[in-house]
């Protein structure tokens, strides 16, 4: 197996036109009435070949298009990527990480060894540098990436590595760069981790592959801490939702639990915060078995439990003053003579019971004892994170998940780190009327509703193992990946949920309440 493609990220002091480079990459408006200082100078560099080129209307600047032109002896850089930005009063911090991916992404694709990024000079002053910097980071890890380890096939390969340099001729500048660039790096590699993870197929991440990797984790940080229960440690605990769903399966379930310490000694004032994943390495349905047709996607049902992973491994690095949870219940939902059935009464570790009426809405039967396992450490806040729903998919569609919770400052906190990391999030309901649906007559809880807003009864289900914890819980089954390539990013795992959780913890109130 190859490695994905490694990437090199600094910032250097340099100036636009003389550095040399395979790529440098600048960004333009699309409603700009005149080029910009850099873009002029560039184009007088160049005979006017950006003038011709905007004069013939080949190159409009809209956001996710981009240009090539090739330099001439005068630039340092070998080619000129001219980036598009769209309209001016439209850009965001959003606009400003997807530019950066567009750029890395056609630096991979055009085999170049070194790019030299000067997007930030078309934003002026518009955002805070730093801000920018972490962006820049961000968007260059999520554009390069590509999954390919298993590709033999070397004809039209990727390069084995990028090497990436944010410039300016202006130290103070390129100083603010940098401080938010280390955190983009952290951030960047962490979802890259996590792409990786989430696209590797079943037979190569089953529970206990995906424990291994946790434990590594953790082996590569002092902050951090692992402990894995396999089937036999969680029957003497009593998971039974955990168990039943793993059941069928040759590959035993496990329940992981990873655990963030900050730095100093005052652990026990700082707020303690639980990222519970749904970790369905598979998920063929069970006994209620799935149609045929697209199962195969069925390996990414593991990606919330990998976006706790990704994330935890950001936060060791990120060392914020938080004590943080990263509890992965994991298991593979398979039918076979070993299975849970539809009609199977379980116990949970909660102690409450559970009717089973479809062995396909497995997932909150893994997160209910995971949920319940946070309540039990005395977490003050549990976010979890799960491809739960195929409703959550016709609700939203596939670029945004749905939030929920019980706890109003938890949900505003959440859309808050939502907009800065641009992992998009919409509210949704889960109070009463939709946990009335989950009564059963014959235990406490069934683990469907009927046929109509799955995406809040599955959440009214998780919200009853809560207790008085402040909970949210993000569906990201439409989120969970990238079905073709876009403009900004390769197909395969999205990784949804790393920037968002790591972008929430860092931005906690260094308090406890
Ligand atoms: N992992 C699926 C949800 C899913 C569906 C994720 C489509 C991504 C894309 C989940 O375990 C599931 O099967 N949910 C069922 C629940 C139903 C049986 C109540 C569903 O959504 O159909
Ligand atoms: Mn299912
Ligand atoms: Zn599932």
């Amino acid at each position: 197996m190859k490695d994905i493609i490694d990437v090199e990220l600094k910032t250097q002091k340099v100036d636009f036109s003389k550095c040399k480079t395979d790529i440098l990459a600048v960004g333009l408006f699309s409603d700009a009435k005149e080029l910009d200082k850099l873009n002029k100078e560039l184009n007088s560099k160049l005979d006017g070949a950006i003038d011709r080129l905007m004069g013939l209307g080949d190159f409009k600047a809209k956001d996710g298009t981009s240009t090539v032109i090739y330099g001439n002896g005068e630039t340092g850089a070998k080619r000129i990527l001219l980036v598009g930005l769209g309209e001016k009063k439209k850009a965001t911090l959003d606009t400003v990480r997807n530019v950066a991916a567009h750029a890395a992404k056609t630096s991979v694709e055009l085999k170049a060894k070194t790019m030299s990024l000067a997007l930030h000079r078309a934003f002026g002053g518009r955002f805070d540098l730093s801000a920018m910097g972490q962006a820049f980071g961000e968007g260059i890890y999520f554009g390069s990436y590509r999954y390919d380890e298993f590709i033999t096939e070397n004809e039209n390969g990727r390069l084995s590595s990028l090497e990436v340099e944010l410039i300016d001729p202006d130290s103070a500048k390129l100083k603010k760069l940098k401080q938010g660039l280390s955190n983009g790096i952290v951030i960047g590699k962490a979802q890259s981790y996590a792409r990786t993870l989430a696209n590797r197929p079943a037979n190569v991440i089953n529970p206990a592959e995906l424990a291994a990797a946790a434990k590594e984790l953790a082996r590569g940080s002092t902050r951090l801490s692992c402990t894995v229960f396999d089937e036999k440690q969680m029957a003497s605990k009593g998971m039974g939702g955990v168990l039943a769903v793993g059941s069928g399966s040759q590959n035993k379930p496990r329940f992981i639990i990873l655990k963030y310490s900050p730095p100093g000694k005052a652990a026990s004032t700082l707020p303690t915060v639980a990222l519970v994943g749904k970790a369905i390495t598979f998920d063929s349905g069970g006994i209620s078995i799935k149609p045929s047709a697209n199962m195969d996607e069925m390996k990414l049902d593991k990606s919330g439990g990998i976006a706790v992973l990704g994330a935890m491994k950001a936060l060791a690095e990120l060392a914020p003053p938080v004590n943080v949870y990263g509890i992965v219940p994991s298991a593979e939902n398979m039918p076979s003579g070993t299975s849970y059935r539809p009609g199977d009464i379980i116990n949970t570790f909660s102690g409450k019971t559970v009717e089973v009426q479809n062995t396909d809405a497995e997932g909150r039967l893994i997160l209910c004892d995971a949920i319940s396992y946070a309540v039990k450490q005395k977490c003050d806040i549990i976010i979890d994170i799960a491809t739960l729903t195929g409703a959550c998919v016709v609700a939203l569609g596939k670029y945004m998940a749905g939030l929920m919770g019980n706890n109003d400052r938890l949900i505003k906190d959440l859309q808050k780190a939502s907009e800065a990391s641009g992992e998009k999030v919409w509210p949704m309901p889960s109070g009463e009327d939709y946990a009335k649906e989950m009564k059963s007559k014959i235990a406490d809880l069934k683990n469907i509703g009927s046929r109509w807003g799955g995406a809040c009864t599955a959440a009214a289900f998780l919200r009853q193992f809560t207790g008085d914890t402040k909970w949210a819980h993000l569906d990201i089954a439409g989120v969970w990946s990238f079905e073709k390539a876009t403009e900004f990013t390769s197909e395969g795992a999205s990784a949804f949920g790393v920037r968002l959780l790591t972008t929430y913890v860092i931005g906690l109130k260094n308090k406890k309440k």
